[in-house]
């Protein structure tokens, strides 16, 4: 079908490499498994040889995958490349993703070869990855910085090698719409052998344009989009997936263009990555974010009652945004909570079910009605955590505005097992439990963010804390949902901590590992 846009999707290798986002193994195996729920054709799961862990994670996300295809990058050297193979071949359908650098500026600065050896480089690179696999796909980096001449016998040339797809990257997010539509038809147009390759693109979003441009390239040929959840990435990030997709949906009369993304799973995955990396939404945010479908002027909302066509392009249901009407509360059974989370796409084993159905029912008796929003955070809280070194048992916090007499907390918690309980001071509550716990742990890392959301709206809320600490090289996200935002503050300082250690202890094995 060549009208059919294949989604490649780099949240767990371009996406992980922006500021925050780091993600630990089981973390990517339950966004890999949800990217396979979201359709993705390809998913980039890391780069194998930039360290033994990256390694480790993409081969087990390959031996996990379904029938998503499973890249990992490799520069155009010989180990990155076995490297790759290697992490990659255990999936069912693995591809090698090869790069390097075409523009004057890369080759001369950074690379310090000259035009005729890169052109070398990559006939040998590709022709090894072709050794392995039919399913190669070569970089340009720096494309929309590259001479289009000569992009036109890179291409040619990787072609000739092997490659199957071929990526035009906009890698420092340069380029305008008009002239990158110009220059991938160009390429198309004037290399001969463009017919055998799929044309892909990859935009950096320094300009604000990654998607206008992803866009204006898939209207003159390229058929596969290289974005990230959220658009999170290198710098100012990627192109978002849900933008590019949803501009292909709402505009379907201009591109013409198919694609296998299940939409209204856009929504839980942002939602996913969100609680992962500890980064909220903006509330502007396209498509997902929190306003992306509230209508607050009188004028729209009269609009909206007369009819939803006069101010909305797209419904909230048409990208995972509603209610399902399936409600969850106290009394709901276990088959009705089993459900509900398969149709918000969680698959949850019978242990699985029965943590998060305790969970449902012990949030249900403070809490009158259960949002997904509220049961995606509990998901995330009772299944998607490692075992974990430390466990809070119980917070008390005393507050006070009286000078002489400060916040106070007391803490009782499982450390490797044993309990322990504490008590102490801070300048207010927070502080005074974060205190506390260090305190008992003999800890004192560094407080790197804080950042508190109420998770739907009324004052009966679920209040999401996420908080980031950083104890030397290691650095670690923690989450806590509760009604109680101390409580959420407890809970995500312990997850952060538990997250940390583990952070540490996963270090110092590979380290050991492999000297
Ligand atoms: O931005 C870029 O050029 C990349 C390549 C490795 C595809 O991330
Ligand atoms: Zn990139």
């Amino acid at each position: 079908m060549d009208n059919k846009v294949y989604f490649f999707d780099t949240t767990l290798r371009d996406g992980e490499q922006s500021p925050g986002a780091t993600m630990n193994l089981q973390e990517k195996l339950r966004l890999a498994h949800q990217l396979e729920v979201l359709g993705v054709d390809i998913m980039e799961a890391g780069f194998p040889a930039s360290s033994p862990g990256d390694f480790e994670s993409v081969r087990s996300i390959a031996q996990q995958a379904g029938d998503i295809q499973v890249a990992g990058l490799a520069r155009c050297v010989d180990n990155d490349i076995d490297r790759c193979w290697e992490a990659v071949k255990v999936a069912r359908r693995p591809r090698i993703h090869t790069f390097l650098s075409t523009s004057p500026l890369h080759m001369k600065h950074k690379l310090r070869k000259e035009p005729e050896v890169v052109l070398q480089m990559i006939e040998a690179g590709v022709r090894r990855c072709a050794g392995y696999t039919d399913n190669v796909e070569f970089s340009a980096e720096d494309a929309s910085r590259s001479d289009k001449d000569f992009l036109c016998r890179v291409v040619e040339t990787a072609i000739k090698a092997g490659a199957t797809t071929i990526n035009l990257p906009d890698t420092v997010g340069y380029a305008q719409p008009d002239e990158f539509a110009a220059l991938i038809k160009y390429v198309i147009e004037n290399t001969p052998n463009s017919d055998k390759a799929i044309f892909s693109v990859h935009c950096h979003n320094d300009l604000g344009l990654a998607v206008a441009n992803t866009l204006a390239a898939l209207r003159v040929g390229a058929r596969q989009a290289e974005v990230t959840i959220g658009g999170i990435g290198e710098r100012a990030g990627n192109a978002a997936l849900e933008e590019v997709v949803m501009a292909l949906r709402v505009r379907h009369d201009l591109y013409h263009l198919e694609h296998s993304i299940r939409t209204e799973q856009l929504y839980p995955s942002c939602r996913l990555l969100s609680m992962t990396i500890g980064q909220p939404i903006a509330n502007n945010k396209a498509i997902v974010g929190a306003n992306a479908f509230a209508h607050e002027s009188g004028i729209h909302q009269d609009g909206m009652l007369k009819n939803r066509e006069t101010y909305e392009i797209m419904t909230p249901q048409s990208v995972g945004r509603t209610e399902s009407s399936l409600v969850i509360g106290k009394h709901s059974g276990r088959n009705a909570v089993r459900n509900k989370f398969e149709s918000m796409g969680y698959k949850l084993d019978d242990e699985q079910l029965q943590l998060v159905f305790e969970a449902v029912k012990k949030l249900a008796d403070c809490k009158k009605t259960l949002h997904d929003d509220d049961l995606m955070a509990l998901v995330q809280e009772e299944v998607y955590r490692l075992p974990d070194r430390f466990r809070l048992r119980h917070v008390s916090v005393q507050s006070s505005d009286a000078g002489g007499v400060p916040p106070t907390a007391a803490v009782l918690m499982d450390i490797d097992g044993m309990e322990r309980s504490g008590a102490g001071f801070g300048v207010g509550p927070v502080d005074a439990i974060f205190n506390v716990i260090n305190d008992m742990l003999g800890r004192e890392p560094e407080l790197e963010q804080y950042a508190i959301n109420a998770i739907t709206s009324g004052t009966d809320a679920l209040g999401e804390v996420t908080v980031r600490l950083g104890e030397g090289q290691y650095k670690a996200v923690g989450r806590g949902a509760h009604p109680d935002i101390l409580v959420a503050s407890a809970r995500a300082y312990v997850n952060a901590l538990n997250n940390l250690a583990k952070k540490k202890k996963e270090g110092e094995r590979l380290h050991c590992q492999h000297g």
